[in-house]
């Protein structure tokens, strides 16, 4: 995904894994914020999320993560990707996962990257053996980024009620 992201003109990606992100075990929310990710959130136009699901869930380090920041989200587009074993490629932690991106100030789009059967789907380097998941992430880009460029320009020019 981030390779395709990298690929178009006029964008700049930044990786973030969740697991390098510190994160205290006994507090939560903005007073745990990592200066590195807020500033990345706050830069960012968009957000992809690639999530691995866990129990038809999305993991409880990614809610964690999100959690500790809200204002930097506030009008800006989020995708989320969903990797899984079984067939249906995090189909499940993507629907879990939505009413707490909208309770963050993010804006959803209405295309998902799918990631079914992730040890068959992906060689030992991280490489995607299917050629056809490039399209799919392409129309899940385009709009991604065309949300993200309305939002931007709301942001920018349309006041606030
Ligand atoms: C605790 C746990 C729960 C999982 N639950 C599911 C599940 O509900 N459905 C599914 O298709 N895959 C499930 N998987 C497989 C993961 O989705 C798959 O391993 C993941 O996409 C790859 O990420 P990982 O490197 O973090 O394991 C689970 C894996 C773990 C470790």
């Amino acid at each position: 995904v981030r390779e395709q992201v990298e690929k178009r003109p006029g964008v700049e990606t930044e990786l973030v894994d969740v697991r390098e992100i510190p994160l205290p075990p006994d507090d939560a929310g903005e007073s745990t914020k990592d200066p590195r990710f807020s500033g990345i959130a706050l830069r960012a136009d968009a957000l992809v999320l690639v999530v691995p699901e866990y129990n038809h869930g999305y993991p409880g380090s990614l809610k964690k993560l999100l959690d500790t920041n809200l204002k930097e989200y506030v009008h800006k587009a989020v995708g989320v990707c969903g990797v899984s074993a079984g067939p249906w490629g995090g189909a499940r932690a993507i629907e879990n996962l939505l009413p707490v991106l909208r309770e963050l100030g993010l804006v959803t789009i209405f295309w998902d990257g799918n990631f079914p059967h992730a040890r068959k789907l992906f060689d030992e380097a991280g490489r995607i053996l299917d050629a056809g998941y490039e399209r799919r992430i392409d129309r899940f880009l385009n709009e991604l980024i065309w949300m993200a460029r309305v939002l931007r320009y709301g942001r920018e020019q349309v006041p606030l009620q």
